[in-house]
């Protein structure tokens, strides 16, 4: 059969003269050059004309037929033009072409399409990612959070974010920059960036760095992808945090990393190892104010772990993602700040300071480490969106970002206080509140550990969400316990979701319980 499309059908024989079935509604919203442009191009896809009858009118021609204005005609035949509908002979007017755009975009379909029979052979390394997710569970990413007041844990309030300021800087950076943020671009990001993120960290976060050490990453997953591919042979052993952040473990396993999950006490990670347990090379902390548990890791704690690094030639991860929201005095140094002998990976994110939809974040790489980090990068996926970093750059440098965290600070601070107050009003016989120094996420544990499933049921039947502890934990064997998110809602709305937990656990759990004790 002859191929439809590198053969164009015989047009009919007739002048192009004959668009007597133009229709222009000079009352639609769409403009008149868009319906003309629009009707012609339909008309010529249909492919009726030959070529030898295949000139257009002349502009004037075709304005006095349909009764519109010349330009009206010129502005929809540039546009067919300049998408290749139409082609000029000097001296002779204009045709339509031999061979139109579609014949170059649009794929033939396979005439019989037949299903594999066998199932398909998917790569260990995916078996390998921890994740009991399906199908579109996938759509709301790692968080489950949709919309409306879920307390889900970890979420900003990403209502505050100030996108008129953002939409203005950004049309500044590409009013400045023009094609070349359209470019690909430096695996290490924006040199503006990197130098407005290494000031803000040695003024703000006691770290000690320059900006040949920022490396621009996509998020904190990213950066800890890069850096455990850079340290890590697949097979070597990383330890984590038990319980952890769970994108952590799935990142880790990603990279094929052995994971040796160690205990919290209330300095931070437990140090201390068996003598059979094999020395590791990397090391994810988030010593600000640890994930899920909220505990802030002590300075004792900071020496120690550094000196353990140094001693056994392994890396730290730092995972500072919301230092910037501290309540009760001032943070401490961020590790990278005291570690003499560059053992310390820093990695921070927007993803909590401004919002996680930008997907920024950055590494302030050890200097001997620089190198292999971009090269990762430039191997992954080049770098992060010039237009995005540019921005960000100037939303730093004009002091919006702080200012932000100034204002977001004292809104959480505010619906902190007023979590805490109300949900010791409305549950505090069923729960007591782990109350952390930093952070947006607040630990309930259970007064009563044989209510977690009753509770756990109830919470999910009313659409409030928040992640059981244990979802966290590797090894650790915790008491029950909830991690609520209080940041991202206002205070009405919060009060309303903790009265609905409350009213819920009254009526139902009474039933429940009732069944459960007359069974
Ligand atoms: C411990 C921890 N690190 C990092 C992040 C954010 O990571 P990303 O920058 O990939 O959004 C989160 C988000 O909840 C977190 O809990």
């Amino acid at each position: 059969m002859p191929n439809r499309k590198s053969r164009p059908q015989k047009r009919r024989r007739r002048s192009i003269i004959a668009f007597e079935m133009i229709r222009l509604d000079r009352t639609a919203t769409e403009p008149l050059h868009e319906q003309l442009y629009r009707q012609i191009r339909d008309e010529l896809k249909s492919g009726r004309f030959s070529d030898a009858s295949s000139r257009l009118p002349s502009s004037r021609d075709l304005a006095t037929d349909r009764g519109i204005s010349r330009s009206t005609v010129r502005l929809a035949l540039s546009k067919l033009h300049a998408e290749g509908y139409l082609r000029s002979k000097a001296g002779s007017g204009t045709f339509v072409a031999n061979l139109l755009p579609e014949t170059f975009l649009t794929a033939d379909r396979p005439k019989a399409y037949q299903p594999i029979e066998r199932p398909i052979r998917i790569s260990d390394r995916v078996r390998a990612i921890p994740d009991a997710r399906v199908g579109n569970q996938f759509d709301l990413g790692a968080t489950g959070a949709g919309a409306g007041v879920s307390l889900v844990a970890s979420i900003p309030a990403v209502d505050e974010f100030p996108i008129a300021v953002w939409e203005r800087l950004r049309a500044q950076a590409l009013a400045k920059k023009g094609v070349n943020l359209l470019r690909y671009s430096s695996n290490r990001g924006d040199i503006d960036l990197r130098k407005a993120i290494a000031a803000y960290l040695c003024d703000f976060r006691a770290a000690h760095c320059h900006p040949d050490q920022i490396v621009i990453v996509a998020g904190m997953q990213q950066a800890m992808l890069i850096s455990a591919m850079a340290v890590l042979n697949p097979g070597e052993v990383a330890w984590i945090e038990d319980p952890c952040y769970q994108q952590t473990r799935r990142v880790l396993s990603l990279a094929g990393v052995k994971i040796i999950p160690k205990p919290i006490d209330n300095q931070g990670i437990v140090i201390a190892r068996s003598p059979k347990e094999p020395l590791p090379r990397m090391i994810y902390v988030t010593p600000s104010h640890q994930f899920p548990l909220g505990v802030t890791m002590t300075f004792q704690r900071r020496t120690a772990l550094l000196d353990f690094a140094r001693a056994h030639d392994a890396f730290i991860f730092e995972d500072d993602y919301d230092a910037e929201f501290r309540f009760t005095g001032p943070p401490l140094p961020a590790l990278q700040g005291i570690d003499n002998a560059s053992r310390v990976i820093y990695a921070g994110t927007v993803s909590k300071i401004l919002c996680p939809g930008l997907r920024l974040g950055y590494i302030v790489a050890p200097e001997p480490l620089i190198d292999s980090f971009v090269k990762i990068r430039s191997a992954m996926d080049q770098h992060s969106s010039p237009i995005d970093q540019a921005t960000l750059a100037r939303f730093i440098t004009e002091g919006f970002f702080l200012s932000h965290i100034k204002r977001m600070r004292k809104i959480y601070a505010e619906r902190r206080d007023f979590f805490i107050k109300q949900f010791n009003e409305l549950l505090g016989d069923r729960f007591t509140l782990q109350v952390p120094e930093a952070g947006l996420n607040i630990v309930a544990w259970l007064k009563r550990e044989e209510d977690f499933p009753m509770i756990k049921r109830i919470t999910f039947d009313i659409g409030v969400r928040p992640s059981a502890l244990s979802f966290f934990c590797i090894q650790a064997k915790l008491k029950p316990a909830l991690v609520f998110g209080f940041a991202a809602w206002t205070p009405t709305q919060i009060r309303e979701s903790l009265v609905k937990l409350a009213s819920a656990l009254r009526s139902r759990g009474n039933d429940l319980n009732h069944g459960r004790q007359s069974r």
